[in-house]
């Protein structure tokens, strides 16, 4: 069995006002009403607080997962404005978002860049979700295999697969509201899975792959019922907590 994993992106949006909504909107639920993990990425100055919220509420509630949006490479020094896994790891997160296409181009990441992230947050325990996807021309040139395990393949030399997660966003359906259909989404998950489990068999066929991009309440169950889905990142649509609990309920056990 995959664990399956709903994960919000605010991206740079939210505040402390909306981590407060979001906790006391999912403490009105009970755990055994979800059959996905959930997981909020908000920015990095209010990851102590969703902790802090989501540690006070009730044991049989959904239990809020906090995650970060991107890590630094190193682990300390001269490096004003970065932010190291090991920090992260103090304030309660569990999981860091890497690669993101955001990432990839407006702040020039590359693969080597996403490499080394992905050593020192692992180092420091923290679960890696790592983000591919092609742009559409890529798409349109039938190079969308080829793109995905090449970032794959650079990103995840010596990884541990055990606090692995991979989100495929194709670059054309992020914030654009095109979704892949249910099938290109699964057509694409079906290869990261048999490449995943070419690297390492036993390990990388447990590793749980997300769907992204303008994921939304009303598409999330077709696309989450697919056979190498195993959950959703959710930008735009994570930011409204009825809508973004929705989705989280459109995972089935
Ligand atoms: P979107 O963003 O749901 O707004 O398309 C997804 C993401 O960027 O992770």
């Amino acid at each position: 069995m995959r664990q399956s994993l709903v994960i919000a992106n605010w991206k740079l949006n939210g505040d402390l006002n909306l981590v407060s909504q979001m906790v006391q909107s999912f403490s009105q639920d009970s755990a055994a009403d979800y059959a996905t993990d959930v997981v909020i990425c908000p920015p990095a100055p209010y990851l102590s607080a969703l902790h802090a919220e989501s540690l006070a509420c009730a044991e049989d509630a959904v239990n809020v997962k906090v995650g970060a949006q991107n890590c630094s490479e190193y682990t300390q020094g001269a490096y004003t404005g970065e932010i190291a896994a090991s920090m992260l790891r103090e304030t309660g997160c569990e999981y860091v978002i890497l690669g993101h296409s955001e990432r990839r181009t407006l702040f020039s990441e590359d693969d080597s860049l996403i490499a080394k992230k992905l050593k020192a947050a692992q180092q420091a325990e923290l679960t890696v979700v790592l983000c591919v996807g092609e742009s559409l021309t890529e798409r349109e040139n039938n190079q969308t295999i080829e793109v995905v395990t090449a970032q794959l393949a650079a990103a995840l030399d010596g990884a541990d697969f055990s606090r692995l997660v991979i989100a495929y966003e194709p670059v054309w359906a992020i914030g654009t509201g095109k979704t892949a259909s249910p099938q290109q989404a699964q057509a694409v998950h079906q290869e990261i899975r048999q490449y995943l489990s070419q690297l390492s068999n036993d390990k990388g066929a447990k590793v749980p792959l997300l769907y992204g991009g303008s994921v939304k309440a009303d598409n999330a169950e077709v696309l989450f019922a697919q056979t190498d889905i195993d959950g959703g990142l959710i930008g735009g649509a994570s930011l409204e907590a009825d809508q973004f609990r929705a989705i989280c309920r459109a995972v089935k056990g």
